[in-house]
């Protein structure tokens, strides 16, 4: 398919400053651009057109846009924060505040060339840019076993990318030997991976220590030694939420940016999970490169293409939510807020943690290690989870998630503290009744 000359600028530039993030490009990656037109004419006739401004498609009166009072009723923001088109990339506002913010909580990001993140409509928005961007047919893309099942329809289904995994676990622990034995049988066969790591995990609720992280960082730059060009997409939904003193406490993104030059860090991260703001659908997309050449054009070509890629699939990302999400990134009890509810969450999962302890449960599964987020998963002994969760929700009105044919993953972020006993001796008891004990 044709590359039209706007891509093939970019395309160029890549190629100067980093050939490897180049070939990395799916080839839709390589044909994306973003157009000089309706966007870029009226940006500039924003910033130039003080007497009349006729080029964008919404309709404006009195100095600012057109609006209903029915809709208006229902906000406190002034419409000019509401009803215009967000830019395709997002506010750039709340692109800074983002910025501040990552910089605040993870600090192995600070002093790295990094890209501005990049508003999207949520992380799975920003997963579907990066399979946009760099996933070609029969490309692998790395996930642990444990996985989010909604990766098969962003990366397989839409793009034709073939999942391989490596076992989570090593015991109570993250498996680093299983991680980088695969990036190394990657390294061998391959040319590109595309390699996501999702802390804290959905479906278990893990996340892995700082040595760990050191030794993902390590098995990663092993194989880009052996040539292995790699885009490490980091899930980070769930940030934040870590309940243990051993969890990693800020993103492995910053162990990945600046790596090195097969190396291309993707971090996906938002107001999502962690802001509990779900139905909002604000998220973002932050690039990471490494190598000698200017790293501010790569991120800058990287950027042209992620949204020219929003601009064609859906325009731009809701305005209101950018607003309400900046605000509250600016209100000085932010923090605080979030805390709260960190303890809440925190709490429960030490509940959850002190249910298990009972020693009847020993026969009916074995919990996968859990440290934070939403969920915690067991592994259930000689019972079917499908067969589970469909008697659990018949018999007794209690709706679990079988996210594999052993596996029940229970999201203790919507039990109240005083509920979760009662939910695992029912579980227990559907269980005795299907093994017949
Ligand atoms: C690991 C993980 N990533 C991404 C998402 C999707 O997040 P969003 O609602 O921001 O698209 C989820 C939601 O369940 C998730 O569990």
């Amino acid at each position: 398919m044709k590359i039209l000359p706007l891509a093939a600028e970019l395309n160029a530039s890549l190629e100067k400053e980093a050939p490897a993030v180049l070939e990395m490009l799916s080839d839709l990656g390589r044909r994306l651009y973003f157009p000089k037109g309706i966007i870029s004419q009226s940006a500039e006739a924003k910033a130039k057109a003080h007497r009349f401004n006729a080029t964008i498609g919404i309709a404006t009166e009195k100095g600012g846009p057109m609006h209903l009072a029915s809709l208006q009723r229902y906000f406190q923001l002034e419409p000019k924060d509401l009803y215009p088109y967000a830019p395709t990339g997002g506010r750039q506002d709340l692109r800074d505040a983002w910025r501040e913010k990552q910089l605040r909580e993870n600090p192995r990001m600070r002093g790295k060339a990094l890209g501005l993140p990049i508003v999207t409509a949520a992380l799975t928005h920003g997963l579907g840019l990066a399979s946009e961007l760099f996933v070609n047919p029969g490309d692998r893309v790395l996930l642990a076993d444990k996985l989010w099942g909604n990766y098969r329809l962003t990366f397989e289904v839409r793009q034709g990318g073939v999942i391989e995994t490596f076992p989570l676990f090593d015991g109570p622990r993250f498996h680093r030997a299983a991680f980088a034995a695969k990036l190394e049988e990657l390294a061998a066969r391959e040319k590109k991976a595309i390699v996501l790591l999702n802390f804290p995990n959905n479906p278990t609720g893990f996340t892995p220590s700082r040595a760990d992280a050191d030794a993902i960082a390590q098995a990663v730059l092993a194989a880009a030694e052996k040539g292995l060009r790699q885009v490490v997409l980091c899930d980070d939904a769930y940030f934040g939420l870590f309940y243990d003193e051993e969890c990693l406490p800020e993103s492995i993104f910053g162990y990945l940016a600046g790596l090195h030059p097969n190396v291309l860090a993707v971090k996906l991260d938002g107001a999502t999970k962690e802001e509990f703001a779900w139905g909002f659908r604000v998220g973002f997309i932050t690039f990471g490169a490494a190598g000698k050449g200017s790293l501010d054009a790569v991120h800058a070509a990287l950027e042209k293409k992620t949204i020219g890629a929003i601009r064609g699939g859906i325009s731009s990302s809701p305005h209101p939510s950018q607003t309400v999400v900046l605000k509250a990134l600016r209100s000085p009890t932010f923090e605080a807020e979030r805390a709260e509810k960190k303890e809440v969450l925190r709490a429960r999962a030490a509940r959850v943690h002190e249910v298990l302890g009972k020693k009847e449960y020993e026969e009916a599964w074995t919990p996968y290690p859990f440290n934070s987020g939403y969920f915690m998963c067991v592994r259930l002994k000689g019972v079917d989870a499908e067969k589970l969760r469909v008697h659990l929700l018949e018999r007794y009105q209690t709706g679990v998630i079988a996210t594999d044919p052993a596996d029940i993953r229970i999201a203790f972020s919507c039990l109240e503290v005083e509920q979760i006993e009662e939910v695992f001796d029912t579980m227990y008891r559907a269980w005795r009744e299907l093994a017949g004990r």
